[in-house]
């Protein structure tokens, strides 16, 4: 192994999955292992975080064990050790945090607190044998955010320079997803079974409100439009909503989507950039894909998604931000906190003030 190499271990608990992987100084991820404890928490139609952070400590260690494995390393062969500390789940968090401190001190190698949506945004210069960033894909960039707890748009300068362009008001998109889907009785989680129903749908069956989408700024809503969804389920009543069901998903979805695409374009717009990302769970949506791409081809854009191993909540892009930054030579205290929102510096706030 080269003396020039980098290697890390990224660790991620900050919500509902538990992820770990080992990644380069060139981004390339040489293992990744995940567990999901999708079917626990479905029993309650939604997160429990009590249950998220019982289950990150029983995962944890073996899924570590394993990236090693299969990396073909031993410990001594990591350069340091990144986990996400904020924001997040602050009982999820914690068992990531303080395995990440006691690997550190045991293993005798530095470690640092990561900002996980950092992680999200700079996802996409992951690579691995399946994908890579285009050739020519560099900051600055566009970025939207969408998962089951955040749906913001960036304009990402370079590492650390994360200008917050606006973000939503209330839900988070796949929140809105994810409520919907449990109204109508597809369970939870429900952004990916809503999506495969809407595809026999018919987008334009029901009037949906698209909240803030007129509006010149970069924020959104969608708290009146799971409103009227709620208004509307009540209103059909449960048979015609079952025989009705691809119908509401393909016209909520579309509503959604609506108001992601139009903030999306006035964001490239307003910044005159042509690369653009999307990134989170909510970016793994087919329809949300197609009108993403039709948009970038018509509008002669870069457009790059990860795969969907690296929107979901995953511990490579984890190691990624924290290999480029301890790379710079930063580093965590053994006296790091856990936090459930981000720090001040984190972002340029560029539109919100809070
Ligand atoms: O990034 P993620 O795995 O976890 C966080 O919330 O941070 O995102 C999960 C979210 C959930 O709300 C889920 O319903 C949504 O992403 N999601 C989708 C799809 N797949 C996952 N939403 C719409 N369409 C999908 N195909
Ligand atoms: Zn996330």
């Amino acid at each position: 192994m080269k003396k020039t190499s980098f290697l890390t271990l990224g660790i991620e608990t900050s919500c509902d999955d538990t992820s770990v992987a080992i990644v380069n100084e060139k981004g390339q991820v040489l293992a990744i292992a995940n567990a999901s404890q999708d079917e626990e928490h479905e029993l309650y139609g939604g997160i429990v975080p009590e249950i998220a952070s019982r289950n990150h400590s029983v995962f944890l260690l073996p899924l570590i064990d394993r990236v090693l494995k299969e990396a073909g390393m031993t410990p001594e062969q990591l350069n340091g050790i990144a986990v996400t500390n904020r924001p997040g789940l602050v009982g999820a968090l914690i068992v990531g945090l303080v395995t990440a401190k006691t690997l550190s001190q045991s293993w005798g190698i530095p470690y640092l607190g990561v900002n996980h949506l950092e992680g999200h945004l700079l996802a996409p210069f992951l690579r691995d044998d399946a994908y890579g960033p285009p050739l020519d894909f560099t900051y600055p960039y566009v970025g939207l955010a969408i998962s089951g707890g955040h749906t913001s748009l960036y304009y990402i300068e370079g590492l650390g320079r994360y200008h917050l362009l606006g973000a939503t008001k209330d839900d988070a998109a796949g929140e809105a997803f994810d409520k919907f889907a449990k109204m109508v009785g597809l369970g939870f989680p429900g952004g990916s079974r809503v999506d495969k129903a809407a595809k026999l749908g018919d987008r334009t069956a029901f009037d949906f409100p698209r909240s803030m989408i007129k509006e010149n700024n970069l924020d959104m809503s969608f708290s009146g439009l799971k409103s009227a969804a709620h208004r509307l389920v009540e209103s059909l009543g449960p048979d015609e909503v079952q025989s009705r069901l691809n119908d509401l998903c393909a016209s909520y979805q579309e509503a959604i989507i609506d108001v992601l695409m139009a903030k999306l374009d006035r964001a490239r717009n307003l910044k005159k950039i042509t690369k653009v990302i999307l990134t989170g769970g909510v970016s793994a949506n087919s329809r949300l894909r197609e009108r993403a791409e039709k948009w970038a081809q018509a509008e002669k854009l870069q457009l790059v998604i990860p795969p969907i191993r690296y929107c979901t909540d995953n511990g490579a892009m984890i190691a990624l931000a924290g290999s480029l930054r301890m790379q710079e030579g930063q580093f965590s205290p053994l006296s790091l906190s856990p936090l459930p929102q981000v720090l001040p510096d984190d972002f340029i706030q560029v539109s919100r003030d809070s």
